[in-house]
């Protein structure tokens, strides 16, 4: 079949890539580097290879798993009832960070769609994963490589903490570009609605849609009879190990906060601040051992955030804190999606000093 680009064509043919292609092919699972976070995979139409994943990463059978695909007409195999909207944000967006989801088709198993009707897809922009699909021949169903509840994976090496002795290969393509999971937009119902936000950001889907309604889920904790309509965000998620809180408020009442917080510090922590606040913070620890002051990136930078942000929470898991703190940033752009995994990793506690 015909690959729109000559890289991903040569990559086909990479020894490592056919090998991995050959694995999935016979129904087993290979980690492997996208532009967001790295995916585990599996060939999407097989029941049996679906069910490895859940038990790879300890994950709840109900969480559906997004089907990559290396072409945008692979969609008509496996979705229907596609609205034309679909082609118009496929057309902006992809390849790239985004997932729709769809009405699925009956190739499509439900161990695949978490037992749902509907069918999430994306079409990566990274070569090796797209080379990876056109060298299986199958959309690959791939949920972020990580056990499920910890931060997902950005390098090689988070993938084999979590998967070693689990899984039949790895594909290490470095760290990944974003860091953040994809946009999921749901497409079934009349209104798009944005269900998880990711690097192609809200304002991004608002100039192509006429309206995006967004799932309450995103911004608060849902109580009651409330559901997420993506399974996976009604899961404690991205959580470090330790009791972790946001502090909120304007720069220098957040900064005197945390300065209390280190001199009144009576156990292992960490502070996820920014480059701009870093040295100013760690005059005031003065060399405490306790105490862990680290630079999610610069706020004038917020794509620096969101490439750092699940490393960041990794890294507080080996230091073995006990309390983590972190700043909270602008929730325009991809700061809805660095604000969304923040509060999820926090059990959406914030101290709110305004
Ligand atoms: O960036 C990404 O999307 C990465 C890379 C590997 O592509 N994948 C990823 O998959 O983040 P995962 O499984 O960790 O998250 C998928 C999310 C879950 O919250 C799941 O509930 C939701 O997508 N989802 C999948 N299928 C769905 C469907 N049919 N309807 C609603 N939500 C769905
Ligand atoms: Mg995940």
């Amino acid at each position: 079949r015909k690959i729109d680009n000559k890289d991903i064509e040569e990559l086909c043919h990479d020894d490592s890539i056919k090998l991995a292609a050959d694995i999935i092919k016979s129904g087993g699972l290979v980690a492997f580097p996208t532009e967001t976070v790295y995916g585990l995979g599996a060939d999407a139409f097989l029941e049996e290879a679906a069910k490895k994943i859940y038990s790879a990463k300890g994950r709840p059978s109900d969480n559906p798993l997004i089907v990559h695909i290396a072409n945008v007409d692979d969609v008509e195999n496996i979705a229907k009832d596609i609205p034309d909207i679909f082609y118009t944000l496929a057309k902006k967006y992809w390849p790239g960070p985004m997932t729709i989801v769809l009405k699925k088709r009956d190739i499509i198993p439900y161990a695949t769609s978490g037992g749902l009707d509907t069918v999430a897809v994306r079409l990566p922009s990274n070569d090796i994963a797209r080379a990876l699909i056109e060298a299986a021949g199958v959309p690959i169903a791939a949920p972020s490589a990580n056990t499920s509840g910890r931060p997902s994976p950005t390098k090689a090496s988070h993938v084999s903490e979590d998967m070693d002795g689990k899984i039949d290969m790895i594909i290490d393509g470095g760290t990944v570009g974003i860091g953040v999971e994809s946009t999921i937009i749901d497409l079934t119902s009349d209104i798009p609605t944005l269900l998880r936000p990711g690097a192609v950001t809200l304002e991004m889907l608002r100039k192509i849609c006429e309206r995006v309604d967004v799932d309450p889920a995103i911004e608060h904790l849902l109580t009651g009879s409330e559901a997420p309509k993506a399974p996976g965000m009604k899961y404690k998620h991205y959580a470090p190990k330790a009791d972790m809180k946001l502090v909120r408020g304007d720069e220098s009442a957040v900064l005197r906060y945390m300065k209390d917080m280190i001199k009144d510090c009576d156990k292992p922590m960490a502070l996820l601040t920014v480059d701009e606040h870093k040295k100013d913070l760690e005059a005031e620890a003065k060399g405490n051992s306790d105490i862990n002051i680290l630079s999610l990136g610069s706020i004038k930078n917020p794509d620096s955030i969101a490439h750092n942000l699940f490393d960041i929470l990794r890294k507080c898991d080996e230091l073995g804190v006990e309390y983590i703190l972190s700043e909270v940033f602008d929730e325009s752009g991809i700061g809805k999606a660095i604000m969304n995994r923040l509060k999820k990793a926090a059990g959406f506690e914030i101290i709110d000093l305004r």
